[in-house]
């Protein structure tokens, strides 16, 4: 394969690493074999994440797509995140020369980076595959990040009160609600990028301790109807923080490469993750949930892993749109 055939390949693989609000907050560069990775700071969400780490996490996961999708070509990547001071956006440089086949694992979890969805809602009742946890551990731990499942009963209890203050908070906030408004597109929309309503339930399934999604359908009853009317016994599925242990921008790349692993790892084990970051995006929050359930290391996403038989749909600009010769 010549170098952009190449690149071609890898972000139009990139292009499907989850980003918040499905805002898709980056674009590439290709200089020889050299991919430079850049967040769009025009897809930012101003209001929800006016620092931006939200952004570089997306990033982050598209750069570890990226690099799993050279591996799967059998290249070995060297990668160098935020290699230049002088330009923050500029999240990573990617080249590849010296050559390895691909092992067993990065061929698993290569065959799921198109198909790996977000899910929203409850879980099957189901418990995980065996191991499951332990890979999702070794997912995390393998980006340097840190995967914190919360078990005990009265902690679970005060994520998912958490995430309802947040969310309770969030449906008041007239700036927040328009923000959420321009990154929520009606049913048939044609665009590309947000979240669209073939990726979230038309009715919310409350769990128990229940931790609720975000309101993308804003009360316009957008969303796919369940499959079958039996919902009682759905749970909320294995809740966790991911964490750091400091709070740069090289922390929130990390975090990214780590939640696309993670996500990438519980689809070939036949499950999903379901991504709850409301009270991140609040700082008395975010800085609560460090204290009491982080251990003092900075959390960046609330996660909880399931089984799931509904698949939800999403959609993603073309990589042409995205991608750009120097
Ligand atoms: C930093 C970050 C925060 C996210 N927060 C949430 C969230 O609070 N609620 C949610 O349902 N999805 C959340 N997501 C998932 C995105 O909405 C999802 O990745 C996007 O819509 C694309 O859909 P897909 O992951 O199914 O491809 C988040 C993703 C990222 C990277």
């Amino acid at each position: 394969m010549t170098d952009e055939e190449i690149v071609r390949y890898v972000v139009s693989r990139a292009v499907w690493a989850p980003s918040v609000h499905n805002t898709q907050p980056w674009r590439f560069t290709i200089d020889g074999p050299r991919l430079r990775v850049y967040a769009d700071p025009g897809r930012r969400l101003a209001v929800a994440d006016p620092d931006g780490r939200e952004m570089m996490i997306s990033c982050g996961a598209a750069l570890f797509t990226i690099r799993l999708a050279l591996r799967s070509l059998g290249y070995i990547p060297e990668t160098q995140v935020l290699p230049d001071p002088g330009q923050p956006t500029l999240v990573a440089q990617v080249s590849w020369r010296d050559r390895a086949a691909a092992c067993e694992l990065e061929r698993r979890l290569s065959g799921h980076v198109l198909i790996r969805r977000t899910h929203r809602g409850a879980f099957d009742l189901e418990p995980l595959p065996a191991n499951a946890l332990a890979a999702l551990h070794d997912a995390a731990t393998r980006q340097g990040t840190t995967l914190r499942v919360v078990a005990d009963d009265g902690q679970r209890a005060t994520l998912a009160a958490a995430v309802q203050t947040a969310e309770h908070q969030s449906r008041r906030d007239g700036d927040r609600l328009r923000e959420l408004a321009r990154w929520t597109p009606a049913p048939g929309s044609v665009r590309d990028d947000g979240v669209p309503a073939t990726s979230y339930p038309a009715r919310a399934e409350r769990t128990l301790p229940y931790f609720p999604a975000r309101d993308f359908a804003r009360g316009h009853g957008w969303g796919t109807p369940p499959i079958s009317p039996a919902t009682s016994h759905r749970v909320a599925g294995v809740a966790a923080l991911l964490t750091t242990t400091a709070d740069r921008p090289a922390d929130w790349v990390r975090a990214g490469q780590a939640l696309q692993r993670i996500a990438l790892t519980a689809s070939a084990c036949g499950a999903a993750v379901a991504l709850h970051s409301q009270p991140l995006e609040l700082p008395w929050l975010r800085e609560f949930l460090r204290t009491q359930l982080s251990d003092g290391a900075y959390p960046h996403l609330i996660l909880r892993v399931g089984l799931v038989t509904q698949v939800s749909l999403s959609v993603r600009r073309d990589f042409g749109d995205v991608l750009f010769s120097v």
